[in-house]
């Protein structure tokens, strides 16, 4: 079942594959058009719809991210660093309050609600209490949140106390998400993982005193050491601990990781085949359902008798404005997309001369929008064509109609002209359906 990782030639990322093995590359689709596409010649016309009144009736939201984890997974592709120190992060968390005011203070931005919050990492519970709070004093006072209908955070089970978990409720949190990841501790160490399960059962029971309003867990199916016993037993013992969700992810392997070094360096690396992960995703959602857990996403199971609600995924596949702060980050505003410099230095360097560390961008068309909030919405499992009719004033089935057709003669989904919904067989390999969607200019090229 576990196969050797083959070092092949990496496959465009932006062209369908049906790989066999989990060769490096990303599969991930979070955004179209693809990131290689984006520009720094674009950055004028960033500062431009800035400065410019935001599009009637869009809604807003703020993505902080914290870029900072005790120890880099061997499988993770993040921007994140494990060599900073305490002046590090109060640089850096200066840098980030810096962001935040000079956007608050721009026509598009300026006196508009939030309607979320998402702190995404690395790893924002890392920082101390005292940081957090004088973060959050500081973004709140420039742009407040207190109409937010969600505020996200995510949490690595080890770097959590009580006093921290208390800090996280007290500043607004209301959907705290735990990479739990897998609960087998030679896997965890194998990958890398900074935590041992042991944390995870540490840090569970004072999570739930604290009732937030909902409680995520991340899995990931194809860790390398995993085993059908080894995962049995983790979606088992996940679904004793509760949560309100679980988000499983298929483990892939992007170039920039350790694993994809290691293997570009020659090492040999066993990791589960496409077709095990499949069934190991399979395998936890019917286990979610028996356990009383329904479908939300491709990738998440909400418990049946909670709201369950996941705003930030929600707005952001429905073309919300998000400004992106942080390292890295990615924005998106009146129908352009950005990014953040990517290095430390010109990151924080930008924001100490107050000037937005902006770095490439791309201006979307309406098809693009069109296409991007179709194929990212299709990983709810279920788009309605009245929705893109009313909002786009385009049939999706018009536009898309052979490929779902093509996608509907392999048993992928299905489609009418009311709504397209994805098979369990499409579901699971989402991502690889989705640059069937892509215009042909986009395909053929890496995705990032
Ligand atoms: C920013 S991390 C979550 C918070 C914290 N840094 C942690 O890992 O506990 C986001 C999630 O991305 C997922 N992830 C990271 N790298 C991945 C990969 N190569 N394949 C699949 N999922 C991955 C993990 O499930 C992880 O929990
Ligand atoms: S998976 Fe989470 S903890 Fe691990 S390196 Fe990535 S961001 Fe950090």
């Amino acid at each position: 079942m576990s196969e050797q990782l083959k070092t092949a030639t990496p496959e465009p990322a932006t062209t369908r594959t049906d790989a066999k093995d989990t060769e490096v590359g990303s599969v991930f689709v979070s955004n179209y058009p693809p990131y290689s596409f984006w520009g720094k010649d674009d950055v004028p016309a960033v500062t431009n719809a800035l400065n410019s009144p935001p599009t009637p009736d869009a809604t807003l939201g703020l993505y902080l991210h914290i870029p900072f984890c005790r120890k880099r997974c061997k499988f993770c592709y993040f921007r994140v660093y494990t060599d900073k120190n305490s002046s590090d992060i109060q640089l850096y968390l200066d840098a980030l309050g810096t962001e935040v005011e000079l956007y608050s203070e721009l026509p598009s931005v300026a006196d508009r609600p939030l309607k979320f919050v998402y702190f995404g990492g690395g790893t924002p519970s890392y920082i101390s209490s005292k940081h957090l709070k004088a973060l959050v004093k500081r973004i709140k006072a420039a742009i407040p949140w207190d109409s937010a209908e969600e505020v996200a955070f995510e949490c690595e089970p080890g770097t959590l106390t009580q006093g921290k978990l208390e800090s996280i409720k007290e500043i607004g949190v209301t959907r705290l998400s735990l990479g739990v990841e897998n609960l087998n501790d030679t896997i965890l160490a194998e990958n890398g993982r900074a935590h041992l399960s042991k944390e995870v059962y540490r840090v569970t029971p004072w999570i739930a005193e604290l009732q937030f309003d909902q409680v995520n867990m991340d899995l990931i199916a194809g860790m390398v050491g995993e085993t059908w016993d080894s995962w049995r037993d983790t979606v088992q013992r996940t679904i004793d601990l509760d949560p309100d969700s679980i988000t499983v992810y298929q483990m892939e392997l992007p170039f920039n990781t350790v694993y994809s070094k290691d293997i570009f360096g020659g090492k040999d690396l066993f990791v589960a085949d496409w077709k095990t992960k499949r069934e190991w995703h399979h395998y936890a959602f019917e286990q979610l359902a028996a356990a009383g857990y329904k479908m939300s996403s491709a990738y998440t199971m909400v418990k049946q008798d909670k709201p369950g609600q996941f705003i930030y995924r929600d707005a952001v596949w429905r073309g919300s404005d998000m400004l992106g702060t942080g390292v890295a980050s990615f924005s998106h505003m009146s129908g352009i997309h950005f990014q953040n410099a990517t290095s430390w230095d010109d990151y924080v360097n930008s924001l100490h001369k107050h000037q937005l560390p902006l770095d490439r961008a791309f201006p979307t068309t309406p098809a693009e929008r069109l296409t991007r909030e179709m194929i990212l919405q299709l990983k709810l499992g279920r788009i309605e064509t009245a929705y893109f009719r009313e909002k786009f004033n385009a049939d999706i089935v018009e536009v898309f109609g052979s490929t779902y057709q093509k996608l509907q003669d392999e048993g992928m989904l299905t489609f009418d002209k009311d709504a397209v919904t994805l098979t369990r067989k499409g579901l699971l390999r989402v991502d690889g359906l989705l640059p069937e969607f892509y215009a042909p200019k986009y395909r053929n090229a890496r995705y990032t």
